[in-house]
């Protein structure tokens, strides 16, 4: 099996960008390696920073199998048909795929959608070397066990001490959600001179370890500005290059 990075953090931090970054990093590496990025945030914005176009989603897919149960006889291979409404949903990039989750359309439960993309992982991840999931602000739209196995728990914050304290939060729910974790790392984000001695010490307070500082980044802002996608910065943009060290920090 590869390995599974997922990152999570405050609203707003720089989740989708440190997400797009690390993917940039992977695809660019050389390495060959097979990835899947995952956009497990039901407001989905990593397409975009990827520049796709994302035309079904997991949600979609629950609309599927939940219609299917009427439009199909009786006798139909369930498995299947779910395996090949997967494939449907997967999205084949150059250099990666895209698995976007999205919402669930009418009521608001997770549950359903929360299986499918644990079914789908579960069925895919082995034929992927990295799997890097961008979730949403917290961790609350997961039911337990939804996550596999993580290498890494990235935590995203800025420089405000809320972020850690989102941080300390994802901690605990992390452990009430089951999720499984080799190493938890803070990714301080738009730290300025000013703000960097504070963030380190006030994450060193919590007891979590600092494994990148990014700069606050006027290119990477600009590019968000005018809708360019991230995965299309520079080499020579500061963000992407504390990204790409962090990569190689956990291994990849
Ligand atoms: N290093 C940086 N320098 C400057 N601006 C940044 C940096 N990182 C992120 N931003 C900006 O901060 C905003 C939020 O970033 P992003 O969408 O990646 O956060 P997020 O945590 O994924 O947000 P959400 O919780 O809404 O999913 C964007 O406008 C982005 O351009
Ligand atoms: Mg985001």
């Amino acid at each position: 099996m590869g390995k599974v990075i997922a990152i999570t953090g405050k609203g707003g931090t720089g989740k989708t960008a440190v997400s797009a970054m690390l993917l940039r990093h992977l695809v660019k590496s050389g390495k060959g390696y097979r990835i899947l990025a995952i956009d497990a945030d039901p407001d989905a914005n990593l397409a975009d920073a990827l520049g796709v176009k994302v035309n079904k989603t997991v949600g979609d897919m629950r609309e599927f199998m939940q219609e299917s149960r009427y439009t199909t006889p009786p006798d139909t291979d369930k498995q299947k048909l779910f395996e090949a409404k997967m494939f449907e949903i997967l999205i084949e990039e150059d250099g990666y795929d895209l698995l976007v989750m999205g919402k669930p359309e009418g009521s608001g439960c997770y549950c359903f959608v929360n299986n499918l993309l644990r079914g789908i992982m579960d069925k895919t991840i082995d034929q992927y070397d990295v799997i890097i999931i961008d979730t949403a602000a917290g961790l609350e739209h997961f039911s337990r066990k939804v996550i596999p196995d993580l290498d890494a728990l990235l935590v995203v914050t800025d420089s405000s001490r809320r972020g850690l304290t989102t941080g300390e939060r994802i901690r605990s729910m992390a452990s009430e959600l089951g999720m499984k974790y080799k190493n938890m790392y803070v990714i301080a984000n738009k730290v300025t001179d000013s703000s960097r001695e504070k963030v380190a010490e006030n994450a060193k307070s919590v007891g979590l370890a600092v494994i990148g500082t990014i700069p606050y980044d006027e290119k990477l802002a600009n590019f968000d500005l005018v809708g360019d996608p991230l995965i299309d910065l520079p080499d020579d943009v500061p963000s992407v290059q504390e990204v790409s060290r962090v990569a190689k920090e956990l291994g990849l």
